[in-house]
């Protein structure tokens, strides 16, 4: 079975992404959304049947008019949003003995065919080895909005045990990290039997099972703690789609730009340009800016700075 995890609070892609409607349910590319794009890719693993979405109740609508091959009965709605450890456990308790695969709904995957094998060959060992399994991708930079997996021993071909699982770590932590050559980013898949992902939970965030306490990720409630976490490094060009600048790595560039909406542009570069209406924006001697034009929000940020709209919608939620 896959579980698809579609969620979030919907700052990252703000203002086009907002908790009404967060990332996976963003077209970035014009057709499918990224939950859409999720969902295909797992329906050949799968089966229609064999896959399932956990998502908070205010999301219901929005997963059927994504999704609309979903059975009703694959839809877990969870009693409120507290955190992908939370989405786990509450998607394990409905579902049956076997295999149970997670999957977020917000990144890009390169090439499909790669990511079914690199599966596959997950799915043996979860079969052989109790344990729980994740993807690794290799670092391109330090990184802090990522987990890190340190890679140990080989356990079955291309099969390594974790020996320590880091949730996004600090500034100097991720430098040192990306360097070490045994550390791969978290690519946010994991796996294993209902019975071993039931054990974690009890031994190591049982309160989480029982539905109590505050928010939490699965990363921080079990993923650090658990001893048997094993990984295999990802073979497809991977990509988390982190914020606005992502853009950038997918779609052409028209003259340095990258430019979603009618738009006239003067010596402008690096731009990112989005625009959801029929408005023109038009741009004068500008470098390495986003512009997002969205309802009743325009958006205009320093590339280098689009990591601060967190600060910016905790202001906006003060203010209101
Ligand atoms: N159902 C449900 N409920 N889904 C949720 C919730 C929730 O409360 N919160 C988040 N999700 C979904 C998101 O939509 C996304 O598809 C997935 O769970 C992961 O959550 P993110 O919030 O995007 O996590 P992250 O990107 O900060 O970090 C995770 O992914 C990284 C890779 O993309 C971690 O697993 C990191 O270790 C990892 O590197
Ligand atoms: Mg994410």
């Amino acid at each position: 079975m896959a579980v698809i995890l579609a969620g979030g609070k919907g700052e990252r892609f703000w203002p086009l992404s907002t908790p009404k409607r967060p990332k996976p349910f963003l077209r970035l590319f014009g057709g499918k959304s990224l939950l859409q794009a999720t969902f295909d890719r797992l329906i050949p693993l799968f089966g229609e049947r064999g896959v399932y979405v956990v998502a908070p109740p205010h999301l219901e609508a929005l997963v059927q008019e994504h999704l609309p091959a979903l059975p009703k009965k694959n839809l877990l709605l969870e009693p409120e949003p507290k955190d992908t450890a939370f989405a786990v456990a509450f998607a394990l308790k409905q579902l049956p003995e076997g295999l149970v695969a997670f999957f977020p709904a917000d990144n890009h995957i390169g090439d499909e065919e790669a990511f079914r094998m690199d599966l596959q060959r997950l799915f043996t060992a979860a079969q052989s080895i109790p344990g729980l399994f994740t993807l690794g991708v290799v670092p391109t930079y330090p990184a802090t909005g990522y987990g890190y997996l340190e890679r140990g021993e080989e356990v079955v071909p291309k099969v390594y045990r974790v020996r320590r699982f880091l949730e996004k770590p600090q500034e100097e932590v991720a430098q040192k990290l990306y360097k070490s050559g045994v550390h791969y980013w978290n690519a946010g898949i994991f796996l294993g039997t209902r019975e071993v992902w039931c054990e974690e939970f009890h031994r190591h965030a049982p309160w989480v099972l029982e539905g109590q306490g505050e928010k939490v990720s699965l990363d921080y409630a079990l993923m650090e703690k658990s001893e048997r976490i094993y990984m295999t490094p990802a073979s497809f060009p991977w990509d988390d789609l982190g914020d606005w600048t992502a853009l950038e790595r997918h779609l052409q560039s028209q003259g340095g730009n990258v430019v979603l909406a009618r738009h006239v542009g003067l010596d402008t570069k690096g731009t990112i340009i989005y625009g959801a209406g029929e408005e023109i924006v038009v741009t004068i001697g500008l470098e390495d800016v986003v512009i997002v034009r969205e309802d009743q929000v325009t958006l205009i940020a320093r590339k280098n700075q689009v990591a601060r709209l967190k600060e910016v919608l905790r202001q906006l939620g003060e203010a209101e």
